[in-house]
């Protein structure tokens, strides 16, 4: 089959106890002894689980995969590896990310695998696959699982969580029935496959193409479209082709993806949580990503979809559209691409994409008439973000986007889930919210609640926006004037911890400043009086997590994780 001598073969080609232990086992599920001579094993990492509803039909896919691995002469071994719901857990599903990571990168290393397909879908599924594999590096190729059908709801289309917050916000204001929103609950999502707005799924889809690791079309195809069976075994057939040329991660996840990556996310406007999951998954295969890199080769960037939760429509018109390739043609048309970086198919992103046609221009638009101007992240600093924030642009209102206003506080999520339903709460549309401690070691794990919802007395008087401050992170499928990822945290000593109500915050965008206007002398006081909180981690993976973690502006990783060790064989077992 191939003259290149295999990783496996550390295991399989041995004529001793150790190989008679390594194949015998395998025999059982009926693989004949030309099995392991010779083929290269591939591993297909699911993250298939009941508990990751957007992640269910991961074992059609795993199929497919294996058909492609069996067509082209290698020899599939499914394995799961931990599975992150992201509407199940809790307190967030970001706060396992690092640990799916280290589960995925161990078990790649120790079992007998040239190359992994890696089958991704809810939120943090993505990232955390990439990351594990990008610490060991051996050819590796994402699929993913795609998006569920458009929602529907008494004849409108609905989009995943955004119309949840948008619903739940018509529900506190007495606009809709519970009767109703029940009801759109089925609606919303009818079948397999993640979040069909551009929320972090499939912002994370859009990455994984983009960077190169997926096949071309890779992000949007809908899950229930035969056609994302084809990719899968597509991948299958062609990982093991990269077993052979041995094409490592790395060659594939150079500098320049990550940067294709990053306008490509612009183009999209794409979700926040993109920027804390890219600059983990590049310091993992050793590409040293930064913020200012976001706000660098974000700028003049324009938004060419027009999907929720910024738009009108949803994933399955994307794809109906031409999906992807179409923004991708795009950005290389007015010099915004490195179009000779590597993909996994061996073809360029520039080669795969030239031709790309679009089927619906008043989905994706042209750059030239985009549907937002300007829609790259960009990254504040001022004396309450020394190591800086972020804030999605085109998500917020253009009228607060240079904004001063006085400071109303929230200590923690419980207490804005106290006070926030109080007709007595002093607050106005010229106020900005702040809430502190629920950065990745406060919450722990950063969880979704940057953009808080707003007091219902604002709400009656048709105000659907303020600026809102914290060191959480926010849903992809939100919306808002929301300044996230405050760097440092509070939980860590960050200045964000020392506003008080009242102080005045200003907020330019243009500038890409964040300052609380209270002087030095008055913030070393409030410093000296200021007390950590308790710590969350008391014991086991959340001591790990909360004694590792590093900022949101580092990629929110665990220290000791950053980088690779690489895909040594380990010592034997007897
Ligand atoms: Fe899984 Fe949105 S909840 S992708």
């Amino acid at each position: 089959m191939t003259k290149r001598k295999l990783r496996s073969e550390a295991w399989f080609a041995r004529q001793d106890k150790m190989g008679f232990y390594y194949r015998s086992w395998l025999k059982n599920r009926g693989f004949p002894q030309d099995q392991f001579e010779g083929r290269p094993v591939i591993g297909i990492c699911n993250t298939w689980s009941e508990l990751t509803p957007c992640n269910s039909h991961f074992r059609t896919i795993a199929e497919h995969v294996r058909f492609g691995v069996l067509d082209a002469g290698g020899f599939p071994l499914e394995f799961p590896v931990m599975s992150l719901g992201e509407t199940m857990l809790r307190p967030t599903a970001m706060l396992y990310r690092n640990l799916a990571s280290m589960d995925v990168e161990e078990s790649i290393r120790a079992n007998p695998l040239d190359g992994v397909v890696l089958l991704m879908g809810c939120d943090k599924t993505t990232p955390a696959l990439l990351m594990g594999a990008s610490s060991v590096d051996i050819p590796t190729i994402g699929v993913s699982g795609g998006p569920m059908l458009r929602g529907i709801h008494c004849g409108k289309p609905i989009g995943s969580g955004t119309n949840v917050i948008s619903m739940s916000e018509q529900l506190r204001a007495g606009q809709i029935t519970l009767q109703e929103f029940h009801e759109a609950e089925a609606d919303m999502h009818r079948s397999h496959g993640h979040c069909m707005t551009m929320g972090t799924a499939s912002t994370m889809a859009c990455m994984v193409e983009a960077l190169g690791v997926g096949m071309p079309g890779n992000a949007a195809i809908p899950a229930v479209d035969a056609r994302r069976n084809l990719i899968a075994r597509e991948a299958g057939r062609r990982i093991v082709e990269l077993v052979q040329s041995d094409t490592k991660l790395s060659e594939i996840l150079t500098r320049e993806a990550f940067e294709n990556a990053i306008r490509v996310n612009a183009g999209i406007g794409g979700s926040t949580n993109a920027v804390v999951h890219l600059i983990a998954i590049a310091r993992r295969i050793g590409v040293k990503l930064s913020l200012d890199d976001w706000d660098r080769l974000g700028r003049g960037v324009h938004c060419l979809v027009d999907i929720m939760p910024s738009g009108r429509y949803l994933m399955e018109d994307f794809f109906e559209a031409g999906g992807l390739p179409v923004v991708i043609r795009e950005l290389a048309r007015h010099g915004l691409l490195h179009e000779n970086a590597l993909t996994v198919n061996g073809r360029t992103i520039g080669e795969n994409n030239r031709d790309a046609q679009c089927w619906k221009p008043d989905v994706v638009r042209s750059f030239d008439e985009p549907f937002k101007h300007d829609s790259g992240i960009a990254v504040l600093r001022g004396n309450l973000a020394p190591d800086g924030a972020i804030i999605k642009p085109s998500a917020a209102s253009p009228h607060l986007l240079r904004h001063t206003g006085r400071a109303v506080v929230f200590e923690s999520i419980e207490d804005l889930n106290a006070r926030i339903n109080d007709e007595a709460l002093d607050i106005d549309e010229s106020s900005v919210m702040v809430l502190k401690y629920c950065g990745p070691k406060g919450y722990p794990g950063m969880a979704e609640v940057g953009n808080m919802p707003l007091p219902p007395k604002l709400l009656k008087r048709g105000i659907t926006d303020i600026v809102r401050i914290s060191d959480a992170r926010m849903s992809g499928t939100a919306y808002g004037t929301v300044v996230l990822h405050t760097a440092p945290e509070s939980a860590a000593g960050g200045p964000l911890a020392l506003v008080q109500n009242g102080d005045m915050i200003t907020l330019d965008v243009a500038e890409r400043r964040l300052h609380v206007n209270v002087d030095d002398e008055e913030l070393v006081r409030r410093r000296a009086a200021w007390t950590p909180p308790a710590s969350h981690g008391e014991r086991g993976y959340v001591k790990l997590y909360v004694d590792h973690v590093l900022q949101a502006n580092d990629g929110a990783d665990l220290d000791f994780l950053v980088g690779r060790s690489g895909s040594a064989v380990p010592r034997d077992n007897h």
